[in-house]
């Protein structure tokens, strides 16, 4: 079917939406048009190319793209495709391209900045309607593209909010991954981890702020982790703080998980509190809230270690948990196959110890490898199989429904719940980029 714009408003209510919006092969196509190729999309940061002719590649909705760094030490955001006969430019997922992007198949060269800049056979083309000047004849680029303090985005289309606008307070998290810095940078780690989940990437964004479902989900890990936790204090020894990333889920319970509130932001934003205790009284932790005190003063450096973010929802597209330094990005592949980027940052002049935290976090709860993302995966992947049958028709939203605090332009999720805010704040944005006018 052709859905209508008044269809897709309706399969989104005040507490529930239409199992549709997760399964439907033109719903997504949609969505691609609608929301990832229409609004500011993640890229990468500017660390993952330093030198020039280095790139990396990533991907709009449906559109291929490549960050390079320019001969003039400038980022560009470029589509690869070569505009000859449409080979994509680049296939290794990063590397330095030298001094041009060179086409395999015809030989066709390009400057770093995507200009045209040679073909064998030149003369061929003189007295044609080939102008190197023309754009036409250029690698594309997207129509907008920019960063918010080295994080790169792109919008494929014209209109619309700046990237600065669009982000609103979701660039708190942007902000905490370099401002816990004692030398006020940051930078990727290596390479990401890489993997497609088998389910919509609604339920992705979803998991991550639905507190109900830690203590469920990952009750077995946690209960493994106690009881390795048990044994290392039996044999006196002293637990290392990365068992508790692991531990905090059993131990926790549901009151605990009741304890942490969430924020709707603008244009499908949302964050959760941090409930982590990651300032505990270690040398290491002392040493690097000395590094910031030396770095910042200590009422700033204060200032910025009190800001308390489990995740942040960039949405459409980034998961960010600024305290242990990790980001996720998600590229939708298809209704039902979603492909996470998973990617963790070195805070610039901390101690090593402090990395090595957010390392182990990386490792025991982000990585494909972990128990704890392999039993989220089973859980999307038995969620989209079900929402493919016809059973029912709706997914239900309706924790807390009714109690959520608007309060200018933010919504709080009800005190002392698990409530389900988050996931009706984000449906409801889908439902403002699924049926808003295109931005020309
Ligand atoms: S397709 Fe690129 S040079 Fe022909
Ligand atoms: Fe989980």
């Amino acid at each position: 079917m052709s859905w209508t714009t008044e269809q897709i408003a309706a399969m989104v209510e005040p507490d529930r939406a239409h199992r549709k919006a997760y399964t439907d092969p033109e719903i997504f196509d949609l969505e691609m048009e609608r929301i990832f190729e229409n609004t500011w999309i993640y890229i990468g940061h500017e660390s993952q190319v330093k030198e020039p002719g280095d790139y990396y590649l990533a991907q709009v909705g449906r559109q291929p793209m490549i960050m390079v760094k320019d001969k003039n030490g400038e980022v560009q955001v470029l589509y690869n495709r070569c505009p000859h006969r449409g080979a994509q430019l680049c296939t290794a997922r990063k590397g330095n391209t030298g001094n041009n992007f060179y086409c395999s198949y015809h030989a066709w060269t390009f400057h770093l900045d995507g200009k045209l800049e040679s073909m064998p056979a030149k003369q061929a083309y003189e007295g044609t309607n080939l102008d190197f000047e023309d754009p036409e004849f250029h690698m594309a680029r997207p129509a907008r593209s920019d960063n918010y303090r080295g994080f790169w985005f792109a919008k494929l289309s014209e209109g619309g909010p700046d990237l600065r606008s669009h982000l609103g307070e979701s660039a708190s998290a942007f902000d905490q991954l370099i401002d816990r810095a004692p030398g006020k940078e940051t930078e990727v780690v290596g390479s990401c981890f890489r993997m497609v989940q088998q389910s919509n990437w609604k339920i992705f964004l979803e998991n991550q702020l639905d507190a109900s479902h830690p203590g469920v989900t990952h009750e077995s890990t946690g209960k493994s982790a106690q009881q390795v936790e048990a044994k290392i204090r039996a044999d006196g020894k002293e637990v290392p703080l990365e068992l508790s990333f692991l531990s905090d889920f059993a131990r926790l319970g549901h009151d605990g998980w009741t304890k942490f509130g969430t924020i709707g932001f603008p244009n499908g934003h949302s964050s959760l509190e941090g409930y982590m205790g990651l300032r505990p009284d270690d040398p290491d932790t002392n040493e690097y809230v000395r590094r910031m005190y030396a770095a910042y003063g200590e009422e700033k450096a204060e200032e910025i270690l009190a800001v308390n973010i489990h995740h942040m929802l960039v949405y459409p597209c980034n998961s960010v948990q600024p305290p242990l330094q990790q980001l996720r990005t998600i590229r939708p592949l298809g209704p039902d196959r979603t492909l996470t980027e998973i990617w963790h940052f070195r805070l610039k002049d901390a101690p090593e110890e402090i990395y090595r935290r957010s390392l182990a976090y990386y490792y025991l709860v982000n990585s494909p490898s972990t128990l704890v993302n392999a039993d989220d995966l089973f859980n999307w992947w038995k969620c989209q199989h079900g929402l493919e049958s016809s059973a029912r028709e709706w997914v239900s939203f309706h924790r807390n429904a009714g109690q959520d605090i608007e309060e200018g332009d933010k919504t709080y999720s009800a005190p002392d719940t698990m409530s389900e805010m988050p996931l009706r704040h984000m449906m409801h944005a889908w439902r403002d980029y699924m049926t808003a006018e295109k931005e020309a």
